[in-house]
């Protein structure tokens, strides 16, 4: 489906912004897993979300959709069903990266997943390598790729230092040392989201932080009843850049999850010289509590809400660190389209993680931006913008890519010429609606 998006005069008004799809998927999951009745409030029914209620039917759980809130009788930690077909995850590599923690701990039982073309593309040593030493067999395509079979064992908890800072990779081992003998401790190079943290400390688990190692013991039972989904920062993102970059706009996006691990994105337009006004949940100080990424101590189960004022401003260019990238990872896109205009260079370094996303996120953001007019040059691991060039405008295609859809649609507001979207049906992963939505603030 190809839309096109005009430049925008100002936008006004208010969104609410969908729910968080990180936290939809861990929420069903742990729905999955316990052996109990679990309702989630505000579940996000987005292509990507309902990839994992069917994959979570296919393991024996019961999930109905009642009022839009989702309802799942578990199957229990230790009673998923062998299904008979291999689980389709479809487009979603959070669902193909958490499913296997728990799966692994399914003694004698087999499960091969698989998913569409991009996921075929997408990794999965990462999480094969430590379920492996924690005793399960995984036998992946070409001994990295989708479709993989992952076969159940008895697991011995590990003590695991993650590759790459990975929010997916250390959700799947977190989720296979509920149930594996022991305790067991990943530490990240940088932190990352932790909803999967708050979610099981919110469900009963022991789950302890200190400082870059987050570790948690083997369980019996999860203990929870209801989850509430907050709103998703990384599609309300698209909606914030917009109204930062289209003139005379005052947009407010209402119910935003601003858990610091996901807020990296408000930080780099603050830098940006940007104004958006939420209570967002401070940076942790090392070795001080609530714990959550670099803290010490037991970890919070809170998920802090917001609704975010955005206003449109001047910007300018600057450095985005390696360090920064993991807490913004999904908005870097977006961090590219606001150097083509803000003052001087922007960069960003220390992201080769976008390569090995739905898409070459590098080259897609680089190809798409450049053939609507931006300066801009790829890196290995980013890319540099040069500032205050503005859009011309034209067609960019999302190639699949949920976040270059939307990408597409944000230029066309602020281009001279309008965009057309290409695959525009892409951002149905996660923000059906989205189009809606800002046509509503134009
Ligand atoms: C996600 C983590 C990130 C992110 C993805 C969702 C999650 O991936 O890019 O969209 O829900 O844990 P990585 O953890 O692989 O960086």
């Amino acid at each position: 489906m190809n839309v096109r998006f005009d430049r925008a005069e100002r936008l006004r008004g208010e969104v609410v912004a969908p729910p968080d799809k990180s936290i939809s998927h861990r929420a069903a999951l742990l729905g999955a897993m316990s052996a109990g009745t679990v309702r989630i409030a505000n579940y996000l029914h987005a292509e990507d979300t309902t990839s994992t209620l069917n994959a979570l039917r296919q393991v024996g759980a019961h999930v109905e959709v009642r009022d839009g809130d989702v309802v799942i009788r578990g199957a229990g930690l230790r009673a998923a069903a062998e299904p008979g077909e291999p689980i389709d995850v479809g487009n979603a590599g959070t669902l193909m990266r958490l499913l296997p923690g728990w799966l692994a701990a399914q003694e004698g039982k087999a499960f091969t997943l698989d998913g569409d073309a991009s996921i075929r593309g997408r990794p999965v040593d990462r999480i094969a390598d430590p379920l492996r030493l924690m005793g399960a067999s995984i036998e992946a395509t070409d001994g990295r790729y989708p479709p993989f079979v992952v076969r159940g064992a008895r697991l011995r908890a590990i003590d695991y230092a993650l590759p790459v800072a990975s929010a997916q990779v250390k959700s799947c081992v977190l989720l296979a040392g509920l149930l594996a003998e022991g305790t067991t401790t990943v530490t990240e190079p940088a932190p990352s989201r932790d909803h999967t943290e708050r979610m099981l400390a919110g469900a009963g688990v022991a789950v302890r932080r200190a400082g870059c190692d987050v570790s948690v013991t083997s369980t019996d039972e999860l203990d929870v009843d209801e989850i509430a989904v907050p709103g998703d920062l990384s599609s309300a993102a698209f909606v914030i850049a917009a109204g930062v970059l289209v003139p005379g706009s005052r947009v407010v996006v209402r119910d935003v999850g601003v858990n610091w691990t996901r807020t990296g994105f408000l930080r780099i337009l603050q830098r940006m010289g940007a104004i958006v006004i939420g209570d967002v949940e401070p940076l942790p100080e090392a070795g001080t509590g609530p714990a959550s990424g670099r803290g010490t101590g037991a970890v919070t189960a809170v998920e802090p809400v917001s609704d975010l004022d955005v206003t449109a401003g001047p910007l300018q260019g600057i450095v985005v660190e390696p360090d920064e990238v993991p807490l913004a990872i999904d908005e870097l896109p977006l961090v590219a389209l606001l150097g083509c205009f803000a003052e001087g260079e922007t960069v960003v370094r220390g992201a080769g993680e976008l390569r090995v996303k739905e898409s070459d996120r590098i080259a897609a953001v680089v190809d798409g931006l450049r053939g609507l007019g931006a300066q801009i040059e790829a890196t290995q691991e980013g890319f540099v913008v040069t500032g205050d060039t503005g859009l011309r405008g034209g067609v960019l295609d999302a190639h699949g890519d949920h976040r270059m859809a939307m990408l597409g649609a944000v230029a066309g507001l602020v281009s001279r010429e309008g965009v057309e979207v290409v695959g525009m049906e892409a951002a149905e992963v996660s923000y059906p609606g989205f189009a809606e939505d800002l046509g509503r603030l134009g």
